[in-house]
C-alpha cells in the first residue's frame, strides 16, 4: 500500500477528475475515495484516463455505516462505478451505528476471499472495537484509517495499531493541524520546504500512510514532493508533542 494517497472527499464532477487525473500524472499512485463521496464514477474515470496501469494504482473505497446488511450490492456498485474488476482496499467507513459489528466485517471477508477486495478493513474504529473484530473472526482488519496528524499523536494508538498488525492510514492530515505553529514553521525553514509538506513528512516516518485531500493542482503537486528529504529523530519527537494534551 502506497504510504502517500490522494484524499478525494469534496472532489466532485468534473474537479474530481482533473484532481485525480493531476495525482497520478505527478506520481501519486493510490487514490482514496468512499460510497459516501460520490465521485467514485469521476475517480474511475481518471484511473482508466491516466495512462497508468490499472494494477499500478492502488484504489480505495468504503462501505457506507447505512448499507451494513447490504454489503455485496454496495460492492458491486463502487466497483460497477469505478470501472474496475476488484479494488485494492475495502473499509466499513464507520463502525455501524457506533458498534464494531463483527457480522459486518465477517462479510467483508467473504467478499475478499471471492477476490472483489484484495485487502479489507476499517475506518475510525477504536482499538477495542478491532479486538473486538478480532475475537469474533480471527481476522484483524489490515488497516484502520482514523483522522491523524501531529496534532492528534498519540503514542498508545500507534503502538496499539502496530501490536494488532493493523496498518493506521491518517485522513485530515493538514486540516486537523495548525500549519502556521512556529514549531512546525522552523522545521519546515530549515529544510526549504513547506509546513505541509513537514506534516506528510512526519506520517512517512512513522509509517503511517497519510492521503491528504487537494484538488488543487499545484498543492497536489506540492504534497506528493515529500521524497527527498528526511526529518530527523528530533524533529519527529517535536512535532510528537504537538500532541501532548
Ligand atoms: P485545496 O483543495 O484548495 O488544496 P485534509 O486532507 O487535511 O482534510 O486537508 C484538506 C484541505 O487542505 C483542503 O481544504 C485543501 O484545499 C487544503 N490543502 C491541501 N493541500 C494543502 C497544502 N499543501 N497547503 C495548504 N492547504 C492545503
Amino acid at each position: 500500500m502506497p504510504l502517500l494517497g490522494l484524499g478525494t472527499w469534496q472532489a466532485r464532477g468534473r474537479a474530481a477528475v482533473e484532481a485525480v487525473r493531476t495525482a497520478l500524472d505527478v506520481g501519486y499512485r493510490h487514490v482514496d475515495t468512499a460510497t459516501m463521496y460520490g465521485n467514485e464514477r469521476e475517480v474511475g474515470r481518471a484511473v482508466a484516463d491516466s495512462g497508468v496501469p490499472r494494477k499500478d494504482v492502488f484504489v480505495t473505497t468504503k462501505l457506507p455505516q447505512g448499507n451494513a446488511g447490504r454489503e455485496r450490492e454496495t460492492l458491486e456498485e463502487s466497483l460497477a462505478a469505478l470501472g474496475v474488476d476488484r479494488v485494492d482496499l475495502w473499509l466499513i467507513h464507520w463502525p455501524p451505528g457506533g458498534r464494531a459489528r463483527p457480522d459486518v466485517w465477517e462479510r467483508l471477508l467473504e467478499l475478499q476471499g471471492e477476490g472483489l477486495a484484495r485487502a479489507v478493513g476499517v475506518s475510525n474504529y477504536s482499538l477495542a472495537q478491532l479486538d473486538e473484530l478480532l475475537a469474533a473472526t480471527g481476522r484483524a482488519p489490515a488497516v484502520n484509517q482514523i483522522e491523524w496528524s501531529p496534532s492528534l499523536f498519540d503514542p498508545r494508538i500507534v503502538d496499539g495499531h502496530r501490536e494488532r498488525g493493523v496498518q493506521l492510514e491518517g485522513y485530515s492530515p493538514l486540516r486537523t493541524v495548525n500549519l502556521r505553529d512556529p514549531r512546525l514553521t522552523r522545521i519546515a525553514d530549515a529544510h526549504g520546504v513547506t509546513p505541509a509538506q513537514v506534516v506528510l513528512r512526519w506520517h512517512l516516518e512513522h509509517r503511517v500512510v497519510a492521503i491528504p485531500k487537494s484538488t488543487n493542482a499545484a498543492r497536489i503537486a506540492e504534497n506528493a514532493a515529500i521524497f527527498d528529504f528526511e526529518l530527523t529523530p528530533d524533529e519527529v519527537q517535536s512535532l510528537d508533542a504537538l500532541g501532548r494534551g
